[in-house]
């Protein structure tokens, strides 16, 4: 499900824009979040969340049983969610600055999002989607890859995934976080005590 490295990629946007908004909102520039927002929406609750995992891998899981059949309600309900919090984030950055009142709503709101839909993706991939390739065989499953393209074509009109790149890289460059040599963790801090040398003082 490569539609996930994208939802990951704007929930990033949103935390290190959920920092600045609570820190100056005046000096955020709304388009970003609004096009990030709407990225989101059409991309992933438009067609990952709707078209795909609602309409054919949940159902499948639920069928399936188990572990993960529990997890589809739940999913839902925050697929659900989530589109409230996506409509919200679009309403309040229409205007050219973001009003004062609104900052720490909306810092919580891009917080509470990014911590939900983290633990939502995580849960899909490592349970979710697993459980789903083992209700198909080979052949089913290669031919529901095909179909998942279709749709994709459908309504992208084109290679959906290849312009939701374009388009969060292009958010990412407007906000300094483009390039990814700035996320190395520095070196680790020095431990003191616990080395030879350190003991034997
Ligand atoms: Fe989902
Ligand atoms: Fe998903």
């Amino acid at each position: 499900m490569r539609e996930h490295g994208i939802l990951r990629r704007a929930l990033l946007v949103y935390s290190a824009t959920a920092i600045k908004v609570r820190g100056n909102p005046s000096a955020i520039a709304p388009e970003a979040l609004q096009k990030t927002a709407k990225l989101f929406k059409a991309f992933g609750e438009e067609y990952h969340e709707k078209k795909l995992e609602e309409a054919y891998i949940f159902p499948a899981v639920k069928k399936g049983g188990g572990e993960a059949a529990g997890y589809a309600d739940v999913l839902i309900v925050q697929h659900n969610r989530g589109r409230e919090i996506t409509d919200y984030i679009i309403s309040v950055t229409q205007g050219a600055k973001l009003g004062a009142t609104n900052a720490e709503q909306l810092a919580r709101a891009l917080e509470t999002f990014v911590l939900m839909y983290r633990n939502h993706a995580a849960r899909e991939d490592t349970i979710v989607f697993p459980a789903w390739k083992q209700t198909m065989t080979g052949k089913q499953l290669d031919e529901i890859g095909d179909k998942f393209e279709d749709i994709e074509k459908e309504q992208f009109g084109g290679d959906g995934f290849e312009d939701a790149v374009k388009q969060i890289s292009a958010i990412e460059g407007s906000l300094g976080l483009a390039d990814i040599a700035q996320f190395t963790v520095p070196p680790a801090p020095k431990v003191s005590g616990t080395s030879a040398e350190g003991a034997a003082l």
